[in-house]
């Protein structure tokens, strides 16, 4: 692996599909390479935008825009940070070997939506899940659920994320307002919707799972220690690590996070998310990049999720190290506005071991993520006590 200097003749470049927060820290991560960097998002000064070498404004699940662009910058490597992307332009690339995927084209296609990675990990896999099926219509959906899923059960579109578009139901009568609303939260209508039996679990982790090269070049497999997570209305609030478990089940994590990853291939991080209820385990989803809960690594890790990801893309060596328990806290928009304003950071940052990031979205809804709080301690529960405390202080405002 030779790299180069951006902006000359022998850049390395890369392109990120998608320049949200995570997209901004990778590209952080890859510039502090010295490679070269090109954010492609579908709004103008999207935090990754204002963080690259060139920035594009593009709608990306459009064949004949995503080609061009990618003639014009001419990446060695794309990185998809999204699901909405046209994932047939990528398909050709990879044939024509014009840059390189991450992971890989055949991991990109089969996580995109929440049919491929389900039914790889089950059928294909035979990892235990939640009992699940799809569905196409209203009429489908109400036999998925009387004849097999059961309630309570949760309906998701099958492409979407950060809890668009799902709802948990407890009886026949909410099917029909849960088919609208999944069919209203969807990034591109394509009206599949997954009925999911409700898992009663103890707690549910995120395992970054990490396909890099060793120094011989062989693709070795790492893991960070298990992320915790917990959720409202499906979108993250709060994270913490290490999360505590059992010699068993964090084995048979790891084990199940291997056969998803073997079977994704290609190189970089993955978010493997799973249901633990004592020593059992149950696959949720994948998926091919840095995960939401995993920005606690910010503060834990010797090597973020984003130094991982940017470091096993190039083909070096990564180092998953734990250096301290961490937690994380969403700061959420909280009001709908452009060009919103942050108080309280200053006290956040008083509290001893708390740290911030203000991702710079031009426009603030009340429920969009728009900052992090990052906290370490002497346990989980102590930086979580400090992450909250720290949330709490920070405000949104108009000017
Ligand atoms: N079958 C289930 N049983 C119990 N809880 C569930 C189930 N499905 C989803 N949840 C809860 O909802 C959360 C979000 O679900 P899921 O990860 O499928 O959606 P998502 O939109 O991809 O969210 P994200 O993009 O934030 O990961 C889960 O982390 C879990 O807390
Ligand atoms: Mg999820």
């Amino acid at each position: 692996m030779n790299l180069g200097t951006p902006l000359s003749p022998s850049s390395l470049r890369v392109m990120l599909l998608g320049s949200g927060e995570l997209g901004k820290e990778v590209i952080i991560s890859l510039q502090k390479l010295g490679v070269e960097v090109i954010a492609v998002d579908r709004y103008a000064n999207a935090p990754g935008h204002q963080v690259a070498h060139r920035s594009h404004v593009i709608d990306m699940t459009d064949a004949k825009k995503l080609t061009d662009i990618i003639q014009l910058e001419q990446p060695h490597y794309i990185v998809p940070e999204i699901e909405a992307i046209n994932t047939g332009v990528l398909e050709e690339i990879e044939k024509a070997g014009s840059a390189i995927i991450i992971p890989s084209v055949k991991a990109v296609q089969l996580t995109m939506d929440r049919e491929g990675i389900r039914k790889l990990a089950s059928e294909t896999l035979s990892l235990p899940t939640s009992g699940y099926g799809f569905a196409r219509s209203l009429d489908e959906l109400r036999d998925v659920i009387l004849k097999k899923v059961g309630f309570p059960c949760f309906i998701k579109p099958t492409m979407s994320s950060s809890g668009k578009g799902q709802s948990k139901i407890h009886s026949e009568a909410e099917i029909a307002n849960a088919w609208d609303y999944a069919a209203s939260g969807g990034r591109v209508d394509q009206g599949v919707v997954i009925a999911e039996g409700m898992v009663d679990f103890d707690y549910e982790i995120t395992l970054l799972t990490v396909r890099a090269k060793d120094s011989k070049g062989v693709i070795t497999t790492h893991y960070c220690e298990p992320i915790g997570h917990r959720q409202e209305n499906g979108d993250y609030v709060e994270s913490w690590q290490p999360q505590p478990m059992s010699d068993n089940a964090l084995l048979k994590s790891k084990e199940m996070a291997k056969k998803v990853t073997d079977a994704l291939g290609g190189l970089g991080l993955f978010g493997v998310e799973l249901f633990i209820k004592g020593d059992e385990v149950l696959f949720s989803e994948a998926s091919p990049r840095p995960h939401d809960t995993g920005m606690v690594t910010m503060m834990t890790q010797r090597q973020s999720e984003f130094e991982l990801h940017a470091k096993a893309i190039l083909g070096l060596p990564v180092d998953t190290q734990l250096i301290n328990p961490g937690a994380s806290a969403v700061i959420y928009g909280n009001l709908d506005a452009e060009a919103i304003m942050f108080e309280g950071v200053d006290k956040a940052l008083a509290i001893k071991g708390v740290d911030v990031r203000l991702f710079g979205k031009p426009q603030s809804f009340k429920k969009r993520r728009m900052g992090v709080v990052l906290a370490e301690g002497k346990d989980i529960s102590e930086a979580r006590s400090k992450a909250q405390q720290a949330q709490a202080l920070i405000k949104t405002k108009v000017q």
